[in-house]
């Protein structure tokens, strides 16, 4: 189900960012939302869609949703269109906002490491840890102090729990750092791959539990980098997936005639039911329940041998 939505007000946050406020349609009211929390924006620009992915960057309790857009120069145009075309006054459509990544209550302190524009889910978290008590630490890097979104904000809220690090200046987190938190802590990494896999491993081979260390999942698409071969069953046919094709594009060769949209797992539109094998999940759409006999082809793979169905 979709949420009809108003872009309210443009703020051209950083050369390359621009955040965008979005209203509810006249007497509607929008659902509440937890910290670290993202909504699907479905905006059409001639015969396309673009289905995207945006954290929410302002405070649950406000009566709009708020979001953040890097304009990406090699992008698959997205970003381009929001920053292009989207005027104060245009409706759109919004998903529910969906919640893969959230504070964890278990933790004794919470690490956050930004990269660029990966600040955004952690905008509303670190709110809620003030707003908590809950300890709380922030490593931010970002090219230069001008390209540094909601810089202002951050050093006026959370100057004592921060850090920047500004490459262009020299500056870089040390993903050795990782080994002086204590113990108890989570840490929430977003960023470019690089940046997460470069933290999530250290912090790995120092020893912290798998589920201490905690990714946004719409950026950890294709993490490992690496796709292997399998073969996919649909009905009668038998479909070889190589290391280039996802699976979406062979079935598609094949003319299975499968609806896609997004193509990065964001939007559901390419669902498929698994009957049998094992999956290698990438997409951030499917909930852990119904990851059991669901897949996205356009992101997600097979080992070996698998079965799948169109219904
Ligand atoms: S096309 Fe959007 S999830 Fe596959």
């Amino acid at each position: 189900m979709r949420i009809p939505v108003v872009v309210s007000k443009i703020i051209q946050e950083t050369p390359h960012v621009k955040r965008f406020t979005l209203k509810p349609q006249l007497d509607q009211s929008l659902p509440r939302f937890h910290p670290g929390a993202h909504i699907l924006t479905y905006l059409h620009s001639g015969s396309e869609c673009f289905v995207r992915s945006y954290s929410l960057t302002n405070c649950p309790s406000h009566d709009y949703y708020e979001i953040a857009i890097l304009k990406k120069v090699r992008g698959s145009g997205g970003s381009s269109c929001w920053h292009e075309h989207v005027k104060r006054g245009q409706t759109l459509t919004i998903s529910y906002p969906r919640n893969f990544l959230h504070p964890d209550l278990s933790a004794k302190h919470h690490v956050f490491y930004a990269g660029g524009i990966g600040i955004t889910p952690f905008l509303s978290m670190m709110r809620w840890c003030r707003k908590r008590g809950a300890s709380f630490e922030l490593h931010y890097s970002a090219k230069t102090k001008h390209d540094c979104a909601f810089y202002e904000y951050i050093n006026r809220e959370h100057p004592d729990q921060t850090t920047f690090y500004f490459t262009r200046e020299g500056e870089r987190i040390d993903p050795g750092l990782v080994k002086q938190h204590r113990i108890g802590t989570h840490l929430y990494i977003c960023g470019p791959e690089s940046f997460q896999n470069e933290i999530k491993t250290a912090a790995l081979h120092t020893g912290y539990p798998k589920g201490s260390v905690h990714l946004e999942s719409f950026v950890q698409l294709h993490s490992d980098g690496f796709n292997n071969p399998f073969t996919a069953r649909l009905e009668e046919k038998i479909i070889n997936v190589n290391q280039e094709d996802t699976l979406l594009d062979a079935l598609n060769k094949e003319g299975a005639g499968i609806p896609f949209s997004c193509r990065m797992g964001q939007c559901g539109t390419c669902e498929v039911a698994v009957k049998k094998g094992d999956i290698v999940h990438r997409d951030s759409f499917l909930t852990e329940e119904e990851r059991c006999s669901r897949m996205l082809p356009c992101v997600s793979r097979g080992e070996g041998v698998i079965e799948i169905s169109m219904k």
